[in-house]
């Protein structure tokens, strides 16, 4: 986590292909990313029978990383069974990861932290002043959430890092593939493309390295959100983009009556992803809107949207306006 306050202003946030952009650079093909090899089965698990794994296959849990990543509340529900039995069941799925070195232990030394760090990757934005603010690009094993007014340009800066994303390592780019949430219809490949040319990046290369799924609903959204680690690993993606993240529950949630229920249906979706962020070692980005704050008086009067899950979850907030662009943690 970032403790220091920085802004860059006049940054570049809108277009991909202005004075602020990063040199051009060759994109190499496509070569394996480094996801945890796991060749366990579900039954591995002590305590996971048969109809336990076919049950939790018909829910859509197929590996042991899946259900590791699991929420037991969900769980309990998806397998009809009780909270503490499907509690044991993630907790069995994390255990057979620790021991077979897939997974970090519970406690870990200072040193062997420093190691993981050093495993963290970095994807540049496509813009040099917003990459020295970040110390060199977006990071896996975080969170990383872009929030601003509308025109701001969060989409765009999640287009141009569907371009950096598929460049190599040395090259600022994480020689990955992308899976891009759209939940506002905004997604659009000819930017990508775009941008991708600006930049002289192999454009085709850089298109087909993109997954975009379109979302419809809220619920939608979080099941896509809770199948997540297969599709990391389908797409050998090391950048998963949700733009936005909370548009769809905030249309869907109306009035004071349903906040607790969407607050926590936004929660088991912050916690899933960042623990996929940690666990695949990739980076999440996620878009968010801002609303108005009518108690400010002074300074900005708009804040982000989501409250304090949002807030709490994220591990680099950003917020975003047409001139400015500013890390707060
Ligand atoms: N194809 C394009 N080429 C150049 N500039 C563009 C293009 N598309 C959008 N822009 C510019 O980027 C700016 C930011 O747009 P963007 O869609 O990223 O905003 P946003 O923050 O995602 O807004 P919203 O909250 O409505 O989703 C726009 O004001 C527009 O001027
Ligand atoms: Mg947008």
């Amino acid at each position: 986590m970032i403790d220091r306050r920085a802004s860059a202003e006049n940054e570049s946030n809108s277009n991909g292909d202005n004075d602020d952009t990063l040199p051009s650079h060759e994109t190499t093909t496509p070569s394996t990313v480094s996801l945890p090899m796991i060749d366990l089965e579900i039954h591995d698990i002590e305590g996971i029978g048969p109809t336990t794994a076919k049950k939790l296959k018909e829910a859509g849990i197929v590996s042991v990383m899946d259900l590791a990543v699991a929420s037991s509340e969900e769980l309990a529900i998806d397998i009809n069974t009780s909270k503490e039995s499907a509690a044991t069941f993630v907790i069995g799925a994390q255990r057979l990861l620790r021991d077979s070195k897939v997974i970090d232990k519970e406690f870990l030394t200072a040193d062997a932290a420093l190691e993981k760090r050093k495993a963290m990757l970095r994807c540049s934005t496509g813009s040099r002043a917003l990459d020295e603010l970040f110390l060199g690009g977006i990071e896996t094993q975080a969170v990383t959430e872009f929030y601003g007014e509308f025109g701001s340009g969060k989409s765009q800066i999640c287009h141009t890092l569907c371009a950096t994303a598929r460049q190599s390592i040395d090259s600022g780019g994480m020689d990955s593939g992308v899976i891009y949430i759209d939940t506002e219809g905004t997604f659009r490949p000819e930017r990508v493309e775009q941008i991708a040319r600006a930049r002289g990046l192999d454009h085709r290369l850089v298109l087909k390295s993109v997954a975009v799924c379109k979302v419809y609903n809220s619920s939608h959204l979080e099941l896509i959100v809770k199948d997540l680690g297969r599709y990391v690993n389908e797409f050998k993606a090391k950048l998963v983009i949700i733009d936005s993240i909370i548009s769809l529950h905030r249309a869907e949630f109306l009035g004071r009556g349903t906040l607790a229920n969407r607050q926590q249906k936004l929660n088991g979706m912050l916690h899933k992803l960042i623990r996929l962020a940690e666990i695949f070692n990739i980076a999440v980005v996620i878009t968010n809107q801002v609303q108005s704050s009518p108690d400010t008086f002074f300074g900005d009067p708009t804040k982000a949207a989501g409250g304090n899950i949002l807030g709490h979850s994220a591990t680099y907030r950003i917020s975003q306006s047409p001139e400015r662009i500013e890390l707060q943690r």
